[in-house]
């Protein structure tokens, strides 16, 4: 009788128990082919932009250390040699501004001497501006334009430029964008310009994965840089508040913008990573796995806000926004 009804109950779950053992080996599957790796990394060659600081300056020691050849493109003289002094004879440097064609050619002729018949094996397309954000209201066209000029413009003009060098190692791409790219939660040229990165990255990838081209995108949430820096950011909102007329200066009210701040205050304090490992290795990770993913999300408030947001109705961060930011005076 027992045996009737235990027999009775594995049959009616069958299913289940389907679904469970090919929902486990699946997973086991993906991990195994996640782990996997390129070999003769000593034999290929990495170009990152915006390598002065933050990200790009780590990942270039990283590179380094793993016996890349790495092409670091600084946007200083001092962010180059300060670069050159911590890390080995295979790193190499070049001044590069990524709003300058001029400079991305300078930068692409010395980088096809330096790799000869190899190709280029990863192109890291890290450079970024973020300020000013602010209200948008508050923000003049060259404010938009200025930062979609260093983190579009750049981004497109760089990889077309390299492109061929890429094609010829049947190599990667690696463009970071941000969570802000998923969820536009301000105000400014940043999260547009972030939005276009997904997007350009997301038609390449399509387009050139005929050739053996990997197209891979780096989505951080907030971590502490240069780019995050709190007197920075205080410091333009400041200078975009001056630059409004009274007319709108009186619709926000003299306390807008001390809200304002000192709500930013507390959310990137609490927000903003301090590990910036975090984003290097998935960069690492989109360089050297046999098998890269297409996007990378790296950080806990990625992984737990801004992804999960970005799924849900647009309504969802609205409401979010509405009630953790400050009113203007005359807001009907
Ligand atoms: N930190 C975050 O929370 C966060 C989150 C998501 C995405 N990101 C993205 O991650 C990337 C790296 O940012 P980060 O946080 O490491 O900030 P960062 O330390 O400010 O790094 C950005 C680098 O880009 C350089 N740069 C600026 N304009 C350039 C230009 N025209 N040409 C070449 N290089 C230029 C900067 O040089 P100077 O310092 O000399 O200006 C700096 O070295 C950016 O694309 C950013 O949007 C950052």
């Amino acid at each position: 009788m027992d045996m009737q009804f235990a027999y009775h109950l594995l049959w009616e779950n069958v299913w289940l128990y389907i679904t469970g053992t090919f929902v486990v080996l699946w997973i086991i599957v993906w991990l195994y082919r996640d782990s996997l790796e390129i070999d003769k990394v000593t034999d290929k060659y990495v170009f990152v932009t915006g390598c002065d600081t933050g990200f790009g300056n780590l990942l270039c020691k990283k590179l380094d250390r793993k016996g890349f050849h790495v092409l670091a493109g600084c946007f200083t003289e001092k962010g180059a040699d300060d670069l050159k002094r911590v890390t080995g004879p295979h790193l190499k440097t070049v001044l590069l501004d990524v709003t300058s064609q001029h400079s991305i050619q300078k930068a692409m002729e010395w980088t096809k001497k330096e790799v000869g018949d190899m190709g280029l094996w990863g192109i890291v397309n890290n450079a970024g501006r973020a300020l000013p954000m602010g209200p948008s209201e508050w923000m003049k066209v060259e404010d938009f334009h200025s930062i979609m000029k260093v983190n579009v413009d750049g981004v497109i003009a760089m990889t077309m430029t390299f492109l061929p060098l890429i094609k010829k190692a049947r190599g990667r791409i690696v463009n970071v964008a941000s969570v802000l790219g998923r969820v536009a939660a301000n105000g400014g040229g940043y999260c547009i310009s972030k939005f276009a990165v997904e997007c350009f990255s997301d038609c390449l990838r399509r387009d050139i994965s005929y050739f053996g081209i990997k197209v891979c995108i780096i989505e951080p949430g907030f971590f502490k840089t240069a780019l995050t820096n709190l007197e920075a950011i205080e410091r333009e909102m400041n200078r975009l508040w001056s630059q409004l007329s009274p007319e709108v200066q009186a619709s926000y009210g003299e306390k807008y913008l001390e809200k304002f701040l000192k709500i930013q205050h507390l959310a990137m304090k609490f927000i903003c990573d301090p590990d910036i490992t975090k984003v290097t290795n998935c960069m690492e990770h989109a360089l050297t796995a046999a098998y890269p993913r297409t996007r990378y999300s790296a950080g806990w408030d990625a992984k737990l806000v801004w992804i999960p947001l970005s799924y849900m109705p647009s309504c969802v961060v609205d409401i979010g926004l509405k009630l953790l930011l400050p009113r203007p005076l005359k807001s009907i």
